[in-house]
This record gives C-alpha cells, structure tokens and sequence, in this order.
C-alpha cells in the first residue's frame, strides 16, 4: 500500500464533513490521513470531535488577529505546513481567503460548497434555491481560486426539490450527498496529482 498522503482540514463549526473526512482517512485503503484538523473558532464543534478521534487539532482563533487577515492566514498557513500537509480541505470554514492563503496552496485546496455552482454562490444557499424554484440543487467540490466559490468544479451531487421542502429539510439532504461526495473527490484527485 503506497503512503497515505497527509492532508490538513479548516473547520468553523460543525464539522461534520470533517468527520466524512476522518471516516473515510481511517480506511486502510484510503489514500489520504488527516495531519491536521484547524479551527478559526475556538468553539467549533468540530474540534472536539476531531481531538476525541485522537487527531491533531489548532485553533487559530482570527478575533486575535483584529482587521489583520494576512498574519492571521500566515499563522494558518504555517500550522497547515507543519503538519506535512499536501493539500487542504475547507470543510465548513467560514473565513473569505486573501490572495495570499490561496496563492499558497494553489490547486492543493479543495472546498465543499452546498449548492450546484455556479448556481447560489455565499451563503443561504438552500433559501435561495428554494426562491428561485429550481427543481433540482446539491453541492459542489471545486478548486479555490481567488473568487469566493468560483474555482474549477471538480465534482457536483445533485437531489430533487420537493413540493414541501422547507430549507432545512433540503438542507440535510443535500448535507448527505456532501459527506458520500467529499471523500470520493478527494481520493480521486490525489490519485490524479499522483500524491498517493
Ligand atoms: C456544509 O454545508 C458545507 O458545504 C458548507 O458549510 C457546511 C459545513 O457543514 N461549506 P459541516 O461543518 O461540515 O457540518
């Protein structure tokens, strides 16, 4: 079995594609581990679970930075390299990246964003799908490049919008396809780079 390539995941909360991640690294034939799970919040759910899987786990929390994005980015990203990291997964991180954390991991950072892109790019992205009245909506796994949600799509799942859908219930469903969805990219774009 080749190496597992180290990868490191940014959370803000939840984390519940974070542990997708963690279930799927814990595989013997999964082609990537989990060097380091970061936090821009120190209350992220997500850390605790991550720290009681036995992981390693940093807050990076940005309210210490103020307005200063750039050394708050630079903290994350030298967390993120020494943990010997190759590749980062935004999973769930709610920060808006400067050029510079972006220019860092150019084609090594993949984000998950839950809606059919370049469809309902931001936030609320199930309220306004439900607005718009499209029939169907998903998630997407794309490059991040310096447009907020507008890299390269790598991967998109898609579910049907039902006549009684209230954005919650489309929410988790949706949520679903992001946890099958994110592992499967994942290894298929290591394997792509050839890391593993
Ligand atoms: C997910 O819907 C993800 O697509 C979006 O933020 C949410 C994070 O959920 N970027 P979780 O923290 O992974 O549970």
């Amino acid at each position: 079995m080749p190496q597992k390539t180290p990868i490191a995941v940014l959370i803000s909360g939840r984390g519940s594609n974070m542990t997708a991640l963690m279930e799927a690294c814990s595989r013997p034939d999964y082609p990537a581990r989990i060097s380091l799970v970061l936090s821009n919040r120190p209350d992220a759910i997500g850390l605790k679970t991550a720290h009681d899987a036995g992981l390693p786990t940093l807050c990076i929390d940005h309210k210490q930075y103020g307005k200063d994005r750039r050394s708050h980015e630079k903290a994350v990203d030298e967390a993120i390299r020494q943990s010997g990291a190759q590749l980062v997964c935004l999973a769930g991180y709610m920060r808006v990246l400067t050029p510079f954390l972006v220019q860092q991991w150019q084609g090594k950072m993949l984000n998950i964003h839950p809606s059919l892109l370049p469809a309902f790019p931001g936030l609320h992205t199930h309220e306004a799908a439900l607005k718009a009245g499209v029939q169907r909506h998903g998630c997407t796994i794309h490059l991040v490049t310096d447009g907020v949600d507008e890299g390269p799509i790598l991967a998109q799942a898609s579910v049907p919008v039902l006549p009684d859908d209230t954005a919650e219930r489309l929410a988790a469903r949706v949520l679903e396809q992001e946890h099958q969805l994110y592992p499967r990219v994942l290894a298929d774009y290591i394997t792509k780079l050839n890391l593993a």
